[in-house]
């Protein structure tokens, strides 16, 4: 199995998610059948421009791939922003599929990458924390 972070668009976010992910797996041993990607996208115009002519591609190997899955992961939201409403709103009207729960945004990312650390090592309680574990679940179900 493996899960690929990707999106041509830099800043996104798929380091970050790459290694907490990493992290996170490697202390549950997940087996699963599929190669999934997750593709991170910030709430901006640049970058959802920019994935969007991305998804082209994806969806062009998803195609040729039955064992194939991916999902869109909005990342850096800023909770009660109308760009952040907006972003959301475009992304459910592409035809592909989109995570229900998002990362926001906090500096706990950084910090722990500061740190060489997952935020959940970083500091387990902390919201991006929890958004970490949330999302993981979902992703976790949806490899299933
Ligand atoms: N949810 C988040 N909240 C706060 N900061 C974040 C979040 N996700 C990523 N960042 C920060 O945004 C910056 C870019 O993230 P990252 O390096 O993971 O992106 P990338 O897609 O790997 O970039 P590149 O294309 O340059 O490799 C980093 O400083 C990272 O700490
Ligand atoms: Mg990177």
């Amino acid at each position: 199995m493996i899960v690929a972070v990707v999106n041509q668009k830099g800043g996104c976010g798929k380091s970050t998610i790459a290694t907490n992910l990493a992290a996170m797996f490697a202390s549950e041993g997940t087996v699963a059948a599929a190669d999934w990607l997750v593709i991170p996208v910030k709430p901006s115009k640049v970058d959802l421009d920019a994935t969007a002519q991305f998804l082209d591609v994806v969806q062009s190997d998803m195609a040729k791939r039955d064992d194939l899955s991916g999902g869109l992961l909005l990342n850096q939201l800023q909770e009660g922003t109308a760009i952040g409403a907006a972003a959301r709103e475009q992304l459910k009207g592409w035809d592909f599929p989109v995570f229900k729960n998002v990362l926001h945004s906090y500096v706990a990312f950084s910090e722990a990458a500061w740190q060489g650390q997952s935020v959940i090592e970083y500091q387990p309680k902390s919201k991006a924390a929890s958004d970490m574990e949330v999302f993981f679940k979902e992703l976790k179900r949806a490899m299933k």
